[in-house]
């Protein structure tokens, strides 16, 4: 029954060979293979179905919206879908954070999000590096790939990846870190040519890297930093926005405005390819057109943003559940640690981004796999696949919470 994906469908294939299941149906925290059988979602596409799958008032939406042949594809041009999107991304997101952003659709992906701002940000300062941390992702175009710290993804570019600054995660900013100077000690020698220096792109936890999360003194810091030597902080919220941290963008814990800002996954709130760039007014210099592709907004993505919008950001209902529902999650998280003392476990997160890191990625393998076999999907992540990664819907209830990490702290016991 799985011939047709392996005779067929490229060997690039990955979460299909973690999860071998034919996947049918969807409703909310829960997934169903073609038997029938139901898996509760702690992946959520890796944050792209914040809101649960086929959540009903944002389907009533999209269907209504299909029901009346409305326009489906227009590139950029104005439509009325476009226009309610905008309305509500500014007048429920933007103006209550007093942010002034100019919205750029860069194409349907994350990494396009990631790739326009790259350009942008050489584009405007007329400078070509950038620095990134150990530990990051920010896509596979060759742009965001050089920026991606994680080896084994880098080395499918086939061509060498430049312009680019690794500095460790979490680093000091100032003075030397053990093993590396300090961001501050690289920008003042010249020898390290870092007057080339357009922006630092940052993810305010790390996703793919592992659950590591920034601390907000350090992005703070590295915020001031950046505009003291005139350099543009990219955050790079295409996992952590959309609510996944508790706040819609994940950097307002810090209360730094970065110059740029990257977002996708969630944004369509239903599964659908949508990024936006968020830009700060003066840096948009693209002439029209000089960035553009076939696929930057389809008006189902953002008939299905703007529902997602005015059901969960019209108040700090949804914000406050999942700081709520994070809490409930990290004191689980600490109690499986101590449940097997022999094995040293370590609990992250912020919000409902919430990891258990292993010593090695063997065992979070293993974890992962019984947790499939129990019924539950969780994915591992950082850069030796060692930290169980849980990222539940956002509308997950207590219950679904609870019954998926009773399921996590049964697998961990059976492997451990
Ligand atoms: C922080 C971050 N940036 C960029 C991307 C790339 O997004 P996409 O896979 O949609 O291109 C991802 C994907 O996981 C991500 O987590």
């Amino acid at each position: 029954m799985m011939k047709i994906f392996e005779n067929r469908e490229s060997a690039v294939r990955s979460y299909c060979r973690v999860w071998p299941k034919i996947f049918d149906r969807a409703a909310g925290s829960w997934l169903f293979d073609e038997g029938g059988r139901a898996y509760l979602d702690f992946f959520t596409g890796a944050s792209a179905l914040n809101y649960g799958h086929n959540n009903p008032a944002i389907k009533r939406a999209l269907l209504d919206y299909l029901a009346g042949d409305r326009v489906i594809h227009s590139l950029d041009m104005y439509t009325v879908a476009k226009r309610d999107f905008l309305t509500a991304f500014d007048e429920l997101i933007l103006q209550p954070r007093e942010l002034n952003y100019r919205v750029q659709f860069p194409g349907p992906a994350g990494t396009n999000a990631v790739e326009a701002a790259l350009k942008l940000a050489r584009k405007t300062t007329g400078r070509t590096e950038v620095i990134s941390f150990t530990g990051a992702f920010h896509g596979m175009t060759l742009g965001a790939l050089a920026v991606t710290r994680n080896s084994f993804h880098r080395g499918g570019a086939g061509v060498p990846l430049t312009h680019a600054i690794p500095v460790p995660f979490g680093c000091r900013l100032d003075g030397d870190a053990p093993g590396s100077p300090g961001i501050e000690r690289l920008l003042q020698d010249s020898d390290a040519g870092l007057d080339r220096v357009a922006a630092v792109i940052v993810e305010t936890v790390q996703g793919e890297g592992g659950i590591n999360v920034a601390s907000v003194e350090w992005l703070s810091d590295l915020a001031e930093l950046c505009q003291r030597h005139g350099i543009l902080l990219i955050v790079d919220d295409v996992q952590m926005g959309c609510g996944r941290t508790g706040p819609f963008f994940s950097f307002e814990t810090a209360g730094i405005k970065p110059d740029i800002v990257c977002l996708s996954k969630s944004i369509s709130g239903y599964g659908l390819p949508l990024a936006l760039t968020l830009i700060r007014p003066d840096l948009d210099v693209w002439k029209p057109g000089e960035h553009n592709g076939t696929f930057r907004g389809i008006n189902p993505a953002f008939v299905t943003g703007a529902a997602a919008l005015h059901l969960y950001w019209r108040d700090k209902v949804l914000e406050d559940g999942t700081l709520a529902k994070g809490q409930r999650v990290a004191a689980a998280l600490t109690a499986i640690t101590r449940s097997v003392p022999g094995t040293p476990m370590q609990p992250r997160g912020r919000g409902l981004a919430r990891g258990l890191a292993f010593e090695n990625g063997e065992l979070a393998r293993k974890v992962s796999s019984a947790a499939f076999e129990r019924g539950l999907l969780v994915e591992t992540a950082g850069s030796k696949d060692e930290v169980i990664k849980l990222l539940p819907p956002l509308t997950a209830t207590d219950t679904e919470i609870d019954q998926g990490l009773a399921l996590l702290a049964d697998a961990v016991q059976t492997v451990c």
